[in-house]
């Protein structure tokens, strides 16, 4: 399965599926890096595994929906079969969600459906929440509300938020590869 991921930052989840990829734990190619960040970490990480990074900036462009264009066309270029969401810090459009219908996944920080969009982390902890954590889910047009492929949580009580955010990691790292690689073998 080829696939892209996409990704605004530091791009840990990249490098966990990169690896996972590497030690034969998941089947699949990472055919292209895209980023709205041509400084992040993450472009960094993809040089270093061999993978090609795509990257631009989406105020040159007149509208989502050109600069989603020519992703598309990139990732069709690739043969790009799966997009895989990890940090990318952008709601994604009509021109890709119809391109990758129901091929487009992404990871967030709380879980679903409690506490979507920015910060979930920091939301999690200012809402006193019993427990924190993780959800796969599949991507449509709205701030992560598509339909919920895995979950893990962990009760909250004695972390400090340094301590819930360096477990969301943990849990993510595990978490995403051992995801794709069940959604590409079904
Ligand atoms: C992760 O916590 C992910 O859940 C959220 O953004 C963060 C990305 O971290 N969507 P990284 O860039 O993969 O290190």
């Amino acid at each position: 399965t080829r696939i892209a991921v996409f990704a605004s930052g530091n791009g840990s989840n990249f490098q966990a599926i990169a690896d996972a990829v590497q030690a034969g734990e998941l089947q699949a190619e990472v055919a292209l890096v895209v980023t709205d960040k041509p400084q992040a970490v993450v472009v960094e990480r993809a040089k270093k595994a061999g993978v090609e990074s795509f990257s631009f900036i989406p105020s040159e462009f007149d509208s989502k929906q050109l600069y989603e264009q020519m992703i598309k066309e990139k990732l069709e270029e690739l043969e790009v079969e799966w997009v895989v969401l990890a940090g990318y810090m952008r709601l994604i459009g009509p021109v890709l969600l119809e391109a990758f219908e129901n091929r487009i996944v992404n990871i967030h920080p709380s879980v679903l459906p409690a506490f979507p969009g920015k910060d979930a982390i920091g939301q999690t902890m200012a809402a006193g929440a019993e427990n924190a954590g993780v959800t796969v889910h599949f991507v449509d047009a709205g701030m992560d509300t598509g339909k919920i492929i895995s979950q893990e949580s962990f009760p909250v009580a004695g972390r400090d938020r340094a301590a819930v955010e360096q477990k969301i990691h943990e849990i993510e790292h595990q978490l995403y590869p051992a995801t794709l690689q069940q959604l590409f073998s079904r």
